[in-house]
């Protein structure tokens, strides 16, 4: 059996379990408290793995800012159709290169417009399986592995039981408008979601926001 390395999930979701606004974006929701937090967990980490649409809506800042002495994780980025614009914050300041893992039919765009600012991974097939990608970054010595969402990125991996640590942070807002998305999730539920277990090993508050931690029971 595969080794997978730990992969944890990052996220921040309102009162009513939205983690994106009405305009499609995460912004100004959630305390400069739960950003230091962020550091301090992407600190911990090896690699950082980041949604498409997250970078082209959010266009995230990754580079620690509230940490000091601590390496910056890698960013990685899943691309199974299109490329990404090279302007956006992870192509011009991260301090170790963006890898992203990329499939034939998008191989050559990805080459055409990124090659000087990222590494370029072809994988063969026609999707992105987390768990292939999981496989190569072990054997690439990363073994720490922090996804921060969108939805649809952290459902690949839920899907496939991958996760296996949530941090969650719940921000002070009820936003109220049906079928914004939640931390992951499709038009299918996950099989046996009501035998699989998650222990809470962590819960602080901090003036408004409650900060968790969960663990998947095996
Ligand atoms: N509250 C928070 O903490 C938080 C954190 C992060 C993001 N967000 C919000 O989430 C929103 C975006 O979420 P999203 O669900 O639309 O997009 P996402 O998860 O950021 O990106 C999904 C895209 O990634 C690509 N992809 C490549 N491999 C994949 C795979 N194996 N599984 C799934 N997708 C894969 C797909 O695009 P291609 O098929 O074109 O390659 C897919 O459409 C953001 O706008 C942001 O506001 C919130």
């Amino acid at each position: 059996m595969t080794a997978y390395p730990k992969v944890s999930i990052n996220m921040a979701m309102t009162l009513d379990g939205k983690v994106s606004r009405p305009d499609g974006k995460w912004y100004g929701l959630s305390s400069r408290n739960d950003k230091k937090r962020m550091d301090e967990i992407r600190s911990r980490a090896d690699v950082l793995i980041l949604g498409k649409n997250s970078i082209l809506n959010d266009d995230p800042v990754i580079h620690l800012r509230y940490v000091e002495n601590e390496e910056d994780p890698r960013p990685v980025i899943l691309l199974r159709s299109g490329t990404l614009p090279e302007d956006k914050k992870v192509f011009r300041f991260s301090k170790q290169p963006p890898l992203i893992f990329c499939l034939n039919e998008n191989y050559s765009v990805v080459r055409a417009n990124l090659c000087s600012v990222a590494e370029i991974i072809l994988l063969p097939g026609d999707d992105l399986n987390p768990a292939d990608v999981l496989k190569i970054l072990s054997e690439m010595g990363y073994h720490e592995i922090l996804l921060e969402g969108g939805p649809s990125l952290n459902d690949s991996f839920f899907r496939l039981d991958l996760i296996s640590r949530i941090y969650v942070t719940i921000v002070p807002f009820i936003i109220g408008k049906k079928d914004l998305p939640s931390i992951t999730g499709d038009r299918k539920e996950y099989p046996d979601f009501d035998h699989k277990k998650w222990d809470l090993v962590s819960s602080e508050t901090s003036e408004n926001e409650v900060f968790l931690i969960y663990h998947r029971v095996e």
